[in-house]
C-alpha cells in the first residue's frame, strides 16, 4: 500500500528548502519507493489563501497522511495579525491536532564543521546529543491563558504551566527508549526546586527508571543545564524536558553544532505518525534568494524515512550523502569557512542528489 505524505512548504525560506528535499523524495519514488505526496499550505501561506494558519483543507490532508514534511512558518508581514491567526498558531494547532507530543531534536556536530561552531573544537568535536522535548503540553497550551484587565484598570497576562502524569509518562517512554538505542544515558531537565509541575515531572521520570534499568538517569535544573550545554556539552546523551525548556535548550544546543541550518527534527505521536521539519525558522531576511541551507530539511526527510516509514536504509543513504557533500567542501553561507566552496540552496540540493 502506498504511503501518503503531506508536504507543507510554509513561509519564508520554507518553499525553497522543501523543494530540495522533494527532489530527493522524487528520486526514491523513481527508484520504486511506493510514496504519494500532496502539498498543502500552513502558517502565513495558509492565511493568505484561506484566512487561517491551519485551514480545514490542510487539516484533512495532514490527518490522512502517514507523515508530514514541513518547511517553516512565520514572517514579519503577519506580525500584526490577531494572535489566533498568526502563522505560529498554525504550527501549534497542527501539533495539537495530530497529538505530536514527542519532539526529537538531535544536535550533531559533523566533523567537517568543527570550525563552524563558536565553541572551541575540543569542546564540541564528536558532539551527539538528542533532545527529547514534550510538544503538546506545558505553558504553551495550559489554561487559563490570555491578557485581561484587572479591576483597577491594569492589564495582566496569564499562562499556566501544567502537566498531567500521563503526559509525562508518554514522553518519558520516548526518551528512555531513545536512550536505550544510544549510550543509555538520560538527563531529565526541570526546575523542581521552584515549580511543582516539574517536581511531579522529576518524580515520574525517576519512577519510570525501574522499567529501564539499563538506562542511567540523572536530573538537572534547567539553568544549570543551559550552563552545562556550553561548558561541557559532550556529557549529554539524551536530554528529556518539557515544552518551554525544550524550546530554549534545543536552540542553544543547535548552535553547538555550528549552524541551526544543519539540524532536523521529528514530532511524533503514539502511532508513529510524525511531522518532520528543520529546527530552524523561516528566515524571512534571506527568503527567495537561493541562500538558505537545505540540509536540515533534507535530514528531516531522512528522519521521516526512519521513524514513520520504517526505511532505515533510505534514511542512512541520505545521511551519508550529506556527509559526502560536506567532505567535498561545499557550504552554504551559514556554514561557510575559508577554503570551502560557497553554494546556494539549489546547488546544495544538486550536490546531495549527485552524492546519492
Ligand atoms: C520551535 C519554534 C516554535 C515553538 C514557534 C515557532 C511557535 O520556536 O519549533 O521551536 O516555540 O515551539
Ligand atoms: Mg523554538
Amino acid at each position: 500500500m502506498s504511503k501518503h505524505i503531506a508536504i507543507l512548504p510554509g513561509d519564508g525560506i520554507g518553499p525553497e528548502i522543501v523543494a530540495q528535499a522533494v527532489r530527493i523524495l522524487d528520486k526514491f519514488i523513481a527508484d520504486g519507493l511506493d510514496i504519494k505526496y500532496q502539498y498543502a499550505p500552513l502558517g502565513g501561506a495558509a492565511y493568505d489563501q484561506y484566512h487561517h494558519p491551519y485551514p480545514p483543507f490542510t487539516q484533512k490532508i495532514c490527518q490522512q497522511a502517514d507523515a508530514i514534511l514541513l518547511g517553516a512558518v512565520g514572517g514579519p508581514q503577519y506580525d500584526k495579525l490577531e494572535r489566533s491567526l498568526r502563522p505560529e498558531r498554525g504550527l501549534l494547532a497542527i501539533r495539537k491536532d495530530l497529538n505530536l507530543f514527542g519532539n526529537l531534536r538531535p544536535a550533531i556536530l559533523y566533523p567537517e564543521l568543527a570550525n563552524a561552531s563558536t565553541l572551541k573544537p575540543e569542546v564540541v568535536s564528536g558532539l551527539d546529543i538528542m533532545i527529547v522535548r514534550e510538544l503538546t503540553g506545558d505553558i504553551y497550551f495550559g489554561e487559563p491563558r490570555g491578557i485581561h484587565t484587572l479591576a483597577n484598570g491594569e492589564r495582566e497576562g496569564i499562562n499556566t504551566m501544567r502537566y498531567k502524569e500521563s503526559e509525562i509518562r508518554r514522553i518519558g517512554k520516548i526518551a528512555y527508549e531513545a536512550a536505550q538505542k544510544r549510550n543509555k544515558k538520560l538527563c531529565s531537565v526541570d526546575k523542581a526546586n521552584v515549580l511543582e509541575t516539574t517536581e511531579l515531572w522529576r518524580e515520574i521520570m525517576t519512577e519510570m527508571n525501574k522499567d529501564y534499568p539499563d538506562v542511567t538517569l540523572t536530573h538537572m535544573y534547567v539553568d544549570n543545564a543551559a550552563m552545562q550545554l556550553v561548558k561541557a556539552p559532550k556529557q549529554f546523551d539524551v536530554m528529556v524536558t518539557g515544552n518551554i525548556f525544550g524550546d530554549i535548550l534545543s536552540d542553544q544546543a543547535s548552535m553547538l553544532s555550528g549552524s541551526i541550518g544543519m539540524l532536523p527534527s521529528a514530532s511524533i505521536n503514539e502511532t508513529g505518525k510524525g511531522m518532520y521539519e528543520p529546527s530552524h525558522g523561516s528566515a524571512p531576511d534571506i527568503a527567495g534568494q537561493n541562500l538558505a541551507n537545505p540540509l536540515a530539511t533534507i535530514l528531516s526527510l531522512a528522519m521521516m524515512l526512519r521513524y514513520s516509514l520504517n526505511n532505515e536504509q533510505a534514511a542512512q543513504h541520505i545521511e551519508q550523502a550529506v556527509g559526502k557533500v560536506l567532505a567535498q567542501g561545499l557550504r552554504t553561507q551559514d556554514i561557510f569557512e575559508e577554503g570551502c566552496q560557497k553554494v546556494g540552496c539549489s546547488q546544495m540540493g544538486d550536490a546531495v542528489l549527485a552524492a546519492m
